[in-house]
C-alpha cells in the first residue's frame, strides 16, 4: 500500500502530508545482564552475544504494566512536539493491561487527552508500523491533523522466564511519534509506507493459551503444559523470514519514494538479532554502519523497538536525512516506511 494522498490548503495552495513531528521513548529500570541470565540457565554470555549481539535488556517491575511505559513514551512525544495537541490515540502492543477492553482509552485518560478516539493494535513486532500507517491513512485524508502513536510492550510477561530460547531475547518498552500533517518536502515528511501480512506463517512465533481458541481454564490450566501460555518461537525459520521479509521490503520502499539505495542514510529495522541486521544490509549492499542498533542495550522490545530506537538514536541524525524503518513479527506481520527526519524539539533518552 502506497499513500501520496496530499491535502492542499485553499488559501496558501501549501501542500500537506502525513510527517512525524514528536518522537519519545520510555525503558523500564530493572537491567537484566547476560551474566543474570547465565547464573540461572543453560546459557552463556558468549552464545547470547554471538548469537543475537544482545548484552543486557531492561524488565518492568511487577507494579508496571503496558499502560505505564506507554503512558511515559507517548508524554515524551508530545513534549518533544512543537504541537502537542492530537485528536486520536493508536496504541500497538501483544500486551494490553486487560484482555478485555483494550488499552488505548485508559492510556489516553491518565495522558489527559481528553475524549478522543482511542484503540489498540496487534501486530506484534510489526505494531508500530500498522499503528503508523493507520495514522498516516487519517491524517492524509485530512480526517484527523495529528494522531499519536505508541508502541508498548511488557513484552516479559508472554515469556517463560526459564526457556532459555526465549528468555534471553526479549525486553521490556515503550516508544512513540505524534504524526501531523507538514507541508509537502518538509522534514519528517513520510513519504511511502507499506505493510504485509501472511497468516500461512502463524505457527512460526505464538503464545498457544489464553485467546478463544485455547482460553484459560480455572480446571484444566494448571495441568496443561506451561509453555502452552507462553511465547514459542521457531528461531531458525524466523531469522530466515525475517531477513528475507525486511531486504524485499526495504528495497521496494525505497524504490516507491523515488530514492536509490545510495540515498539511504540510516536503517531503522526491529531489534530481533544483530546477524539480521548484518544480512538485510549485506543483502541490499547498505553499509553496516547506516543500520542503527540498540538491541545490545535493551533486546527485542517487539513492537516497541522501532519508536524506542528512534528517540535512542535521535542524536546522530539531522533534518532531512533519508530514513527507512522496517519490522518482521509474528502473524506474520511485516512492513516498511520511508520518511526524512524532522527538526524537533529536545527528544529525551529513553
Ligand atoms: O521479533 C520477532 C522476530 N524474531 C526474530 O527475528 C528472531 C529470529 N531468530 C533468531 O534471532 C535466532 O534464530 C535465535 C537467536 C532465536 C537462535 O539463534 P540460532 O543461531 O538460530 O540458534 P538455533 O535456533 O539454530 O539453535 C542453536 C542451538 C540449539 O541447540 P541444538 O539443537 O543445536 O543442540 C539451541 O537449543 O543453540 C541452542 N540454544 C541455546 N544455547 C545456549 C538456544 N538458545 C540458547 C541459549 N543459550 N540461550
Amino acid at each position: 500500500m502506497t499513500d501520496f494522498t496530499t491535502l492542499t490548503n485553499p488559501c496558501s495552495g501549501v501542500a500537506f502530508s502525513a510527517g512525524i513531528t514528536g518522537v519519545g521513548g520510555y525503558l523500564p529500570e530493572g537491567v537484566v545482564t547476560n551474566q543474570m541470565l547465565a547464573s540461572r540457565l543453560d546459557t552463556d554470555h558468549d552464545w547470547i552475544t554471538s548469537r543475537t549481539g544482545i548484552l543486557e535488556r531492561r524488565i518492568a517491575d511487577e507494579s508496571q504494566s503496558t499502560s505505564d511505559l506507554a503512558v511515559e513514551a507517548g508524554s515524551r512525544a508530545l513534549r518533544s512536539a512543537a504541537n502537542p495537541e492530537v485528536q486520536a490515540l493508536v496504541l500497538a502492543t501483544t500486551t494490553p493491561d486487560f484482555r478485555c477492553p483494550a488499552t488505548a482509552p485508559y492510556v489516553a485518560a491518565r495522558m489527559g487527552l481528553g475524549k478522543i478516539p482511542a484503540f489498540d493494535v496487534s501486530a506484534v513486532c510489526s505494531g508500530f508500523l500498522y499503528a503508523t500507517s493507520v495514522a498516516v491513512a487519517y491524517v492524509n485524508s485530512g480526517h484527523f491533523d495529528s494522531v499519536l502513536v505508541i508502541a508498548a510492550e511488557k513484552f516479559s510477561t508472554l515469556i517463560d522466564p526459564n526457556d532459555r530460547n526465549t528468555a534471553c531475547l526479549f525486553g521490556d518498552g515503550a516508544g512513540s511519534v505524534v504524526i501531523s500533517k507538514v507541508p509537502v518536502g518538509t522534514g519528517g515528511q513520510i513519504l511511502a509506507h507499506a505493510i504485509h501480512s501472511d497468516g500461512e506463517l502463524e505457527s512460526l512465533i505464538k503464545v498457544k493459551g489464553g485467546g478463544s481458541r485455547y482460553p484459560l481454564s480455572p480446571h484444566e490450566t494448571v495441568n496443561r503444559p506451561r509453555s502452552d501460555y507462553f511465547l514459542g518461537m521457531q528461531g531458525r525459520e524466523v531469522f530466515a523470514a525475517a531477513t528475507a521479509s525486511m531486504s524485499a521490503s526495504v528495497s521496494d520502499i525505497i524504490s516507491t519514494a523515488g530514492w536509490e539505495l545510495d540515498d539511504l542514510d540510516w536503517l531503522i529495522a526491529h531489534q530481533a538479532n544483530r546477524r539480521i541486521l548484518n544480512l538485510v544490509c549485506k543483502s541490499l549492499d547498505i553499509p553496516p554502519e547506516k543500520a542503527c542498533v540498540h538491541l545490545d542495550e535493551v533486546g527485542n522490545t517487539a513492537g516497541a523497538s522501532i519508536p524506542l530506537l528512534l528517540a535512542a538514536k535521535s542524536r546522530q541524525f539531522k533534518p532531512g536525512d533519508k530514513l527507512v524503518l522496517t519490522s518482521f513479527g509474528a502473524g506474520a506481520t511485516w512492513g516498511a516506511l520511508a520518511m526524512t527526519w524532522p527538526a524537533l524539539g529536545t527528544i529525551e533518552a529513553p
